[in-house]
């Protein structure tokens, strides 16, 4: 009897939750086999007080007594560390991505607020496109998987993405940016229910089995709330930053405040803050505080990141978005375009620099293009990509 006969006969002890073996499941510390013929397995469990011990308990040895040879089984237990653990959720598809996937995304914006209707499709749409518009390679990915409206505001259908010849899903392009909703997949007006694990698969999906290409920025737009989308996605994206939308008046930002607190816990970095329907004029100058005023700006100093930008409500802006236009392509003179634009600069100062690669010099060892001095850089915030 040898110890890899013991692990061919452990591989009979199955995990009741996970519903693999705990061979395959890399759950089996350590075999030891004393000449006398007793065996000593050693499994290791995900926390400490697992209700499934006593089934592991009797279920080696049950497994291992089978074999010839053998006199006594000895069952320990130890727990496994947080390197495994992690290496056990990505076994089961719920840990992070493949390395190399996002290689080439240079930042990840999740556009978040705690509460629902604040603009952040809306602002999504229009900073990606105003990013498009200077120059940008840009990307939207609609993470509200129960109420996506991505599609409808870049004025996509529900078309089904082509598949590349290296079976990735290609994007829809719309106003020169990379477009993905579920909403591509889904017929029109069908209910999902996505939870926990079969959200995190579909949310991984699409970071990994999508052709983003090279991107400068991947903007995210995540359902309203503070749930399980922002947590999954912060296990996929360790790297991504969040830009918080709130409205002006002290409720609202109480509530986006409590994003920020999520984005905190699952140790996501909150870049900025974007203050939406501050005001409205009328046609004939006169403004009004609809929603109040100052929240933004308030919420901005107590998380201690720069307010991004102050966006005015205009009909414009609601009007296109129904249209599928976004207004900062078709009007960038309006109020609000003029508003989501410097946000969008605002965006771009606080990446990462990253360096254009010149062609490699000639002998002398000189630059073949001629160097501007470089403008003083911004201090980087925030992790670079790849990710986990
Ligand atoms: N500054 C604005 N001026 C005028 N209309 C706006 C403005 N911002 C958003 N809207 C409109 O408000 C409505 C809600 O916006 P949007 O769908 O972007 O919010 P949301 O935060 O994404 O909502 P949800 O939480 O449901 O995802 C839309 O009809 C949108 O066109
Ligand atoms: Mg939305």
């Amino acid at each position: 009897m040898s110890t890899d006969d013991v692990r061919k006969a452990l591989e009979a002890v199955i995990d009741p939750e996970l519903h693999r073996s705990i061979v395959e499941l890399d759950m089996v510390r350590s075999i030891d086999i004393s000449p006398n013929g007793v065996v000593d397995v050693t499994v290791s469990l995900t926390t400490a007080g697992c209700p499934v011990r006593s089934h592991f308990q009797s279920s080696v040895v049950e497994s291992v007594s089978a074999l010839e040879g053998v006199t006594h089984v000895n069952v320990y237990f130890d727990v496994l560390d947080e390197s495994q653990k992690q290496a056990l959720a990505h076994k089961l598809g719920r840990g992070g991505l493949p390395e190399g996937s996002l290689a080439r995304v240079s930042n990840v914006w999740c556009v978040g607020s705690g509460k629902g209707g604040v603009g952040k499709s809306t602002l999504t749409a229009n900073l990606a496109a105003a990013l498009a518009a200077d120059g940008k390679k840009v990307g939207v990915l609609d993470a509200d998987v129960w109420g996506y409206s991505i599609p409808r505001m870049f004025g996509l259908g529900a078309a089904r993405p082509p598949v590349s010849a290296e079976r990735k899903i290609l994007p829809h392009e719309a106003h020169g940016v990379s477009v993905m909703s579920i909403g591509f997949f889904l017929d029109e007006d069908a209910a999902v229910v996505w939870r926990g694990p079969m959200l995190h698969k579909a949310l991984a999906q699409f970071l990994q089995d999508v052709d983003w290409g090279e991107l400068d920025h991947l903007l995210i737009d995540l359902p309203p709330g503070t749930g399980d989308v922002s947590m999954t996605l912060a296990q996929l994206l360790p790297g991504a930053r969040f830009l918080i939308v709130t409205t002006p008046q002290p409720a609202a930002q109480k509530v986006a405040r409590r994003a920020a607190e999520m984005a905190d816990k699952v140790s996501l970095e909150v870049a900025g803050v974007i203050e939406n329907m501050t005001g409205f004029t009328t046609p004939s100058g006169e403004r009004f505080q609809i929603f109040g005023e100052g929240g933004g700006q308030k919420l901005a100093d107590e998380l201690d990141v720069p307010l991004v930008g102050k966006v005015p409500l205009t009909i414009a802006l609601r009007e296109h978005a129904d249209a599928g236009v976004p207004l900062v392509v078709d009007d960038p003179d309006d109020p609000a375009a003029v508003a989501i634009a410097r946000a969008a600069r605002g965006i771009v100062a606080m990446s990462p620099i990253s360096l254009q690669m010149l062609p490699s010099s000639g002998s002398n060892g000189a630059p073949s293009l001629p160097l501007a001095t470089p403008a003083p850089s911004p201090v980087p915030v925030g992790a670079s990509l790849p990710m986990a």
